[in-house]
């Protein structure tokens, strides 16, 4: 019963998580881009993340918990030793690859960003998207027995 009430937590962060980001690739980029206005993505963008990082933090916990009950402690990450601990592993390369994505745009890419270059924007804005994706894939194979 605990483990279920946490899993619903779980999908109710990564449903906030991953479906802002598909809305953030699939309308708000594309808007961005056609009206050469970066106030649309700033807009969303600063809105979306007062509920899209402490979506990712629940993530972050409520998965630790989980893996627990999957006999995946610390103390087992990242030895790749069976399916359901490869998964989970794998799970927080990404989640790293995310974070390090996210600090690299706040710092370095959206100070920058005018209408002209938004190249980079547009290159982390899909790739943290499909992250989030393929997270949320690897979750789903968790109880198949993992990858
Ligand atoms: C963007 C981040 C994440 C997304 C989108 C995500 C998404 C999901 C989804 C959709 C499931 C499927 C649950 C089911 O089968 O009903 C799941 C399960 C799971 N996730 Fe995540 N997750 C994320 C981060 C994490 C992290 C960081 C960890 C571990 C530290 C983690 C550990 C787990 C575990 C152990 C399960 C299996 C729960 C179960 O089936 O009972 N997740 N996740």
């Amino acid at each position: 019963m605990k483990h279920h009430i946490v899993l619903i937590i779980h999908l109710l962060a990564a449903t906030i998580w991953v479906g802002g980001h598909l809305l953030l690739a699939f309308r708000y980029l594309p808007a961005t881009i056609k009206h050469k206005d970066i106030s649309i993505l700033n807009d969303f963008r600063s809105k979306f993340g007062k509920i899209g990082m402490p979506a990712l933090f629940i993530l972050v916990l409520t998965g630790i918990l989980l893996a627990y009950d999957y006999n995946v402690p610390v103390s087992k990450w990242f030895s790749f030793s069976s399916p359901i601990e490869r998964t989970i592993s794998t799970k927080l390369l990404l989640l790293f690859a995310s974070l390090a994505l996210a600090i690299h745009s706040q710092k370095f890419v959206f100070p920058k960003l005018t209408a002209e270059k938004m190249t980079l924007a547009i290159i982390e804005i899909i790739t943290v998207t499909l992250i989030g994706i393929t997270m949320l894939i690897l979750g789903s194979f968790i109880r198949l027995g993992g990858i």
